[in-house]
């Protein structure tokens, strides 16, 4: 498939950009300093807090898993069974295992926070997978 190129000049803090790159969804999620606050204080309850799997871009094993930290470029699926999680933002209201920004899986009740960590409580086993992906320039995120 070929790579897909995201405009993300116009999104605002919390925003979700979403496209389709080799037939999955593919998310980009500016992030606020507050949702990127929410990463910290967590690890005891992940699985795998720095993202040490090795099947992900290098970028992608730290707290963050992006390589600019505003910006989170995720495969919008399930690593359980292929559902698709839920967004959930700051101010909505809704928490996911305590933290106000994350995404929820429906299916079986698989959460994970901000950066796709995937708390242990849950069936999923990793965390949601980041797209090999560049910036070809400030405003331009090519996936792919
Ligand atoms: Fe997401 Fe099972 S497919 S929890």
């Amino acid at each position: 498939g070929a790579p897909v190129e995201v405009n993300i000049a116009k999104a605002e803090p919390g925003q979700m950009i979403r496209v389709k790159w080799r037939g999955k969804p593919v998310w980009v999620v500016r992030r606020t300093p507050e949702m990127l606050k929410e990463l910290d204080g967590i690890a005891d309850r992940l699985r795998d807090p720095d993202s040490q799997e090795p099947q992900q871009p290098s970028y992608a094993a730290n707290k963050y898993r992006a390589i600019k930290e505003e910006f989170f470029v995720a495969v919008g699926i399930c690593t359980h069974l292929g559902c698709s999680p839920t967004y959930y933002q700051s101010g909505m209201g809704e928490h996911v295992e305590g933290v106000a920004s994350g995404f929820f899986c429906p299916c079986h009740g698989s959460k994970f926070d901000i950066a796709g960590r995937v708390f242990q409580s849950v069936p999923a086993p990793l965390n949601l997978v980041v797209p090999p992906h560049y910036y070809v320039d400030d405003n331009t995120i090519l996936v792919g």
